[in-house]
């Protein structure tokens, strides 16, 4: 994988998908799969996530697996040799950002104002996560953004659901969307993979 706008390619929603048991991680994969979206970012907010991480890259290579919830450059380093294929956080430090960049991936740095899409620029870096997109003003604060930056490509992420996926995606300077919507707690707890399979395949007809 080039760059992350290579990354932002591969499917109109990313699935933020947060994994509690190890042995979920591959039928979870699979069933996303199943349903037409070939990535997903697995965030390190669980003990045994890296664990996760490490199945779905060994076992799904249909997937492109990435981290996320990256807050330190010692868990970006710990996710990529866990086998992720890509980084994504949920802001920015200079610390953080300048670390990333000497790995061999992808990263999403997430940027909520403009002077921080100001600082991801500045380190060579042009496509970002929008975090919290929802909290930190929607589609209209995008628009927004895309008038003095135009050339700045986004995937906001936080709060965003099938519903409103649209508004966002219409938006020229957004590629795709994060969310959690398409891997519900509670089906993940019953192991729903049906249930997964169809929010996946919803989720992948929208356009981008
Ligand atoms: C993230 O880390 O990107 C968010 O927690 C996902 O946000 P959502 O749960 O509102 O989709």
């Amino acid at each position: 994988m080039a760059d992350a706008s290579d990354v932002l390619r591969i499917s109109p929603v990313i699935p933020v998908v947060t994994i509690d048991d190890p042995q979920d991680a591959v039928p979870l994969a699979r069933a996303l799969a199943d349903g037409g979206v070939k990535i997903i970012e697995l965030t390190l907010r669980t003990d045994s996530a890296l664990t996760s991480l490490k199945l779905i890259a060994e076992e799904v290579p249909d997937i492109l697996v990435g981290a996320g919830t990256i807050l330190t450059p010692g868990q970006a380093d710990a996710a990529v040799s866990a086998g992720a294929k890509f980084l994504v956080s949920p802001g920015v430090t200079p610390g953080l950002l300048s670390h990333v960049l000497t790995l061999d991936v992808p990263v999403l740095p997430g940027v909520a104002t403009v002077g921080e899409v100001m600082a991801v620029l500045e380190s060579g870096l042009d496509t970002m996560k929008f975090f919290p997109a929802g909290p930190a003003g929607g589609p209209a604060y995008l628009a927004a953004i895309g008038a003095p930056i135009p050339h700045v490509r986004f995937c906001p992420t936080g709060g965003i659901s099938l519903a409103t996926a649209p508004d966002y995606l219409k938006l020229p300077n957004v590629s795709c969307v994060g969310g959690s919507w398409l891997t519900p707690a509670a089906a993940v707890a019953a192991k729903d993979w049906d249930t997964v399979t169809s929010l996946a395949r919803e989720a992948a007809t929208l356009s981008n």
